[in-house]
């Protein structure tokens, strides 16, 4: 049978191992198929560098309409990022009625709810199993490997520029400033690391996880983000000697409320897997009601581990695209008249514990006076830690670990807290998952 034919939006680094895989592992991947999957066409505004990659063989243009238009290509892989060009690119490609794969997160958890009803009208796939977590194929799991499941939760490690700062900042004692450009200088992070650093890009994936373990439309405009800039190496190891680590966590969360979704920085305990993930590496927690805890872990980045996802649903769409359209797997793994209208919580009603730290004058009282605001509130402590004051010295860190409470509740108390004469400097406060 004739090869399936895609072209390439992007020879970059996604780009260029997709086509080195496809290649190296044509014969493995025709056995799976069942037909040989082929690069056809490569658009890039960098023609050169997309003719050094594929060879005479394969066409080569600068303007990627010419790949949408060419009726021999069947798979659009676009591989530009951002929400802008690709966005209409993806829209064009599936109007013109192709199947769509793509490794774009801020477009699915942008505009996913237009792209994947467009897709629907029009009967084309559109599949982004690179789009989260990289060479670790968690939508897959998530949306057949665990079908049978309520899900209950998700909390993942999935952005890996973040986790190697982390990670420098523990084993090296080193400041967020230094490890940062430790990371830019290993290739990890961007020139501009904004959106790894900030969050942003945690929360895309998370998005889109949410979507499909909770049959709900993306919605990165609800989502709680909060980045590491503001983490500092002292609470690195206040976390330990309690027992923990800080790792930037992707959480959606299914309440009898509504929906959680949140990025931030988060205590893990130290005994759990997912707390022992290092360096660039990316994990995914899973809880299902019937499974239990299943953990995905892998390279989140990088040429070709982003390219066995890519190639992955390739692979998929070359098996389902002659099937009926209502027997094809749904784009957010529920039925498109199923979706939920549960509501993504505000943070404030996001129930979760803490960690403080507050920098306090050394003196009789203080102790009591932080503890009794807590406990007039309800707010029952888990921990407490007092760094002993060095000679001569008047102030020292107080560090608590509370039970679970409101956010909103915690807000109001740590008003109170940070009120009191004796605290002298703004509060810490990083969330603790116990991931039970
Ligand atoms: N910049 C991402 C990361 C990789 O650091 O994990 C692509 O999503």
């Amino acid at each position: 049978m004739k090869a399936i034919q895609a072209g390439l939006l992007g020879a970059g680094t996604v780009g260029s191992g997709v086509f080195n895989v496809l290649k190296r592992n044509q014969e493995e991947i025709r056995r799976r198929a069942g037909r040989g999957i082929e690069i056809t066409m490569v658009a890039d505004l960098d023609t050169a560098r997309a003719r050094a990659l594929v060879g005479a063989e394969v066409q080569v243009v600068s303007d990627a309409r010419a790949v949408i238009a060419n009726p021999e290509i069947d798979i659009v892989v676009e591989l530009i990022g951002g929400y802008g060009i690709a966005r209409q690119l993806v829209m064009e490609a599936i109007e013109a009625g192709k199947h769509v794969v793509t490794a774009n997160k801020a477009l699915l958890a942008v505009h996913g709810t237009e792209i994947f009803a467009a897709a629907h009208r029009r009967g084309v796939m559109v599949a982004f199993e690179a789009a989260v977590a990289g060479g670790i194929p968690i939508i897959k799991a998530l949306r057949e490997g665990l079908t049978a499941n309520n899900i209950e939760w998700i909390a993942g490690i999935i952005n890996g520029t973040t986790n190697f700062i982390l990670s420098e900042m523990r084993d090296k004692g080193l400041d967020f400033d230094v490890a940062l450009k430790e990371a830019q200088r290993l290739g990890y992070a961007e020139a501009d690391p904004t959106f790894d650093i900030e969050g942003v890009d945690a929360a895309h994936k998370a998005t889109i996880m949410s979507a499909i373990a909770f049959g709900v439309p993306v919605q990165f405009d609800k989502a709680y983000v909060e980045g590491i800039t503001r983490l500092g190496a002292q609470d690195i190891r206040y976390a330990e000697q309690l027992g923990y680590r800080i790792k930037l966590l992707g959480i959606t969360k299914r309440t009898a409320s509504g929906i959680e979704l949140r990025v931030h920085p988060a205590l893990v305990p130290a005994k759990r897997l997912i707390a022992n993930v290092e360096g660039a590496m990316n994990a995914v927690m899973v809880q299902g009601d019937a499974v239990g805890t299943t953990l995905y872990y892998g390279k989140g980045a990088g040429s070709e581990p982003t390219a066995s996802a890519v190639i992955a649903d390739l692979v998929d769409i070359t098996r389902l695209h002659t099937a009926d359209a209502a027997h094809r797997v749904p784009h957010l793994a529920f039925q498109p008249d199923a979706m939920s209208d549960a509501k993504v919580l505000p943070m404030s009603e996001v129930v979760t514990s803490y960690y403080l730290r507050l920098r306090v004058a050394d003196q009789p009282g203080v102790l009591a006076k932080v503890t009794g605001l807590l406990a007039a509130a309800g707010i029952s402590v888990d921990a407490l830690l007092q760094r002993e004051a060095g000679e001569g010295e008047k102030q020292t860190d107080l560090i608590i670990l509370t039970h679970s409470v409101r956010e909103g509740t915690m807000n109001d108390v740590l008003a109170q807290i940070q009120a009191l004469p004796t605290v002298l400097a703004p509060i810490t406060r990083i969330r603790k998952e116990e991931l039970a």
